[in-house]
């Protein structure tokens, strides 16, 4: 993968940026870093809190040549590719919670937020964020509760840069074989390793009415399968799944 990587002191959404530059042509493989961001987009039209520090903020562009519909593996396959990173390069076994954030002790320390972009009706492009809560000690209060960082102590200086390249080396391998394959088989079983919700009860926010039941894995196509009381499985594709004990659901 060629890559050329631009770094900002301080922006509003490296996903921001890297939209701009797939506007303007830019090929697959432009990565924005970003020290601070000042308007940091989360999913469901949230916020990122961006401060200044030792925290990771990068966004990839991607032209990937697949049904539309496939796209959210892109990531699932961001969240392992980072928490495989956490842990070869510092020890730190954090988990998945599908479909986008990877917690450790239940906290969330790292969001993933990916835009897809489409030109009449094939993808135009897609943009993958990721933000990592490094050895930040500062959070809002609304995040105490919910949020945490890797805290790898003050001996540990993480360079945001080397732990961004070493993501991407990871990601770029998957991808590679995502884009072979069309489908999330070949990675499902080392994912499901770390994947919090597997086993637990979980609530699924679906707009045609929120239900609870078990998560028992993801299949092919990198849904949630959930199995209900009755014994049905369900595969969630998309939205908003609380995991029981994690974020405050009880
Ligand atoms: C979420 O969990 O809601 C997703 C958060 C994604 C945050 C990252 S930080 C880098 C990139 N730029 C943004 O504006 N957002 C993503």
């Amino acid at each position: 993968m060629t890559e050329k990587v631009i770094c900002y002191e301080k922006t509003d959404s490296t996903n921001l940026r890297i939209r701009e530059l797939a506007e303007t042509g830019a090929e697959e493989g432009v990565i924005a870093l970003a020290k601070e961001q000042s308007a940091g987009k989360g999913r469901r039209g949230r916020t990122w809190d961006s401060p200044k520090g030792d925290n990771l903020y990068m966004s990839i562009l991607l032209r990937p040549h697949i049904d539309p519909s496939m796209a959210s593996m892109l990531t699932l396959i961001m969240a392992y590719s980072v928490a495989v990173v956490l842990q070869k390069q510092f020890g730190t076994k954090t988990q998945i919670k599908w479909p986008n954030d990877l917690v450790l002790d239940d906290k969330k320390i790292c969001g993933i937020l990916t835009e897809m972009i489409m030109e009449e009706n094939a993808i135009g492009h897609v943009i993958v964020g990721i933000g990592i809560n490094i050895n930040r000690t500062q959070f809002a209060d609304e995040l105490l509760e919910t949020a945490t960082a890797l805290h790898l102590g003050e001996n540990i200086s993480v360079n945001p840069e080397s732990l961004a390249q070493n993501i991407r080396s990871e990601f770029w391998k998957h991808y590679t074989m995502f884009l072979e394959e069309e489908n999330f088989a070949f990675l499902k079983e080392d994912y499901e390793a770390l994947l919090v919700n597997k086993g637990r009860q979980v609530c699924v926010l679906d707009p045609a009415g929120s239900y609870e039941g078990k998560a028992i894995g993801v299949s092919d196509a990198g849904e949630l399968l959930v199995e209900k009381a009755d014994g049905q499985v369900e595969a969630v594709f998309a939205g908003e799944v609380s995991v029981r004990g994690i974020y405050g659901y009880v």
